[in-house]
């Protein structure tokens, strides 16, 4: 199963990626003056990021209308393709925040509670996954709702170093399915079956679709691919030195292309909700 990454060729690239990875979170925010207009540095700061972490923080210093400003900064790095999933809005945006509207009630993101380990669109089919996705916060919580995320070139390395199994097990081309999504007799969405680490075919880099959802997600029976996820969620729970922590603050965003990522659960103030504002793209973060 290793064989579409081959050994030396996979050296090659860990080698450069481990000398370009950047592990402090605070280095990698680009400030941000005119979202209408980004500089070339302040696009090439980011696109950088993006490079060397798959993943960039943002802060912006005027922000006007904050929804044109945030698709403005997103369509500038090439994110234009929105997933217009069920939540989306005709921007492709959504406000993440504590609700019991219709169409948002009883999703996990649009609660308080904590959203376990995931890549954004694990859910869709494999020719329609999520690339990229930015997280903007227009009011953080009072306490709780922090991030935390993980470059999955970064957990590919990790795992594969630590036995080349693990990836070989969880790169199985049917290893997890979700399946459709019903209403009534209705399919509101395809079942989505696939890997969880594969290799993209247009940047030839190791990509994840993964979830630690527990119910109504099937994963293929197997002691090897039992193995490999206690492995895997063995070392999410820790710490290490890829794993990131951080609580944007008003103002600040990620943009970045669809790390791994988890929310602690939160409280609000009485006087001002949790709000973020989320796009999903199909591609990824143009490079510069
Ligand atoms: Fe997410």
């Amino acid at each position: 199963m290793l064989e579409n990454f081959q050994q030396q060729r996979y050296e090659t690239w860990r080698d450069e990626k481990l000398a370009n990875y950047c592990s402090k979170s605070e280095s990698l925010f680009v400030e941000i003056n005119d979202p209408l207009k980004l500089s070339n540095a302040e696009k090439k700061a980011i696109s950088n990021n993006c490079i060397s972490n798959n993943l960039s923080l943002i802060r912006i210093k005027s922000s006007g209308v904050i929804r044109k400003a945030i698709s403005s900064i997103n369509a500038q790095l090439g994110l234009v393709d929105f997933d217009l999933h069920l939540c989306a809005e005709d921007d492709g945006l959504v406000v993440i925040e504590d609700t019991k509207s219709p169409t948002k009630g009883g999703y996990v993101p649009y609660s308080n509670k904590a959203l376990n380990w995931h890549t954004d669109g694990y859910y869709n089919q494999m020719d329609a996954l999520v690339g990229a996705f930015s997280l903007y916060c227009i009011h953080p919580a009072t306490v709780g709702g922090e991030n935390q995320w993980i470059d999955p070139e970064m957990l590919y390395i990790h795992l594969r170093e630590l036995n080349p199994d693990i990836i070989c097990a969880l790169s199985q081309p049917k290893a997890l399915t979700i399946p459709a999504r019903r209403d009534g007799n209705k399919i509101v969405r395809e079942a989505s079956i696939g890997p969880v680490f594969f290799i993209d075919k247009a940047s030839q880099k190791p990509k994840m679709r993964f979830t630690q959802r527990k119910r109504n997600i099937n994963w293929l029976k197997s002691a090897d691919i039992a193995d490999a996820l206690c492995e895997l969620n063995n070392f999410l729970s820790g710490v290490s030195q890829i794993h990131h922590r951080y609580k944007l603050a008003s103002g600040e965003g990620i943009v970045c292309n669809n790390v791994l990522h988890n929310r602690s659960a939160f409280v609000e103030g009485s006087l001002k909700k949790r709000k973020l504002l989320r796009g999903r793209y199909k591609n990824s973060i143009a490079t510069y």
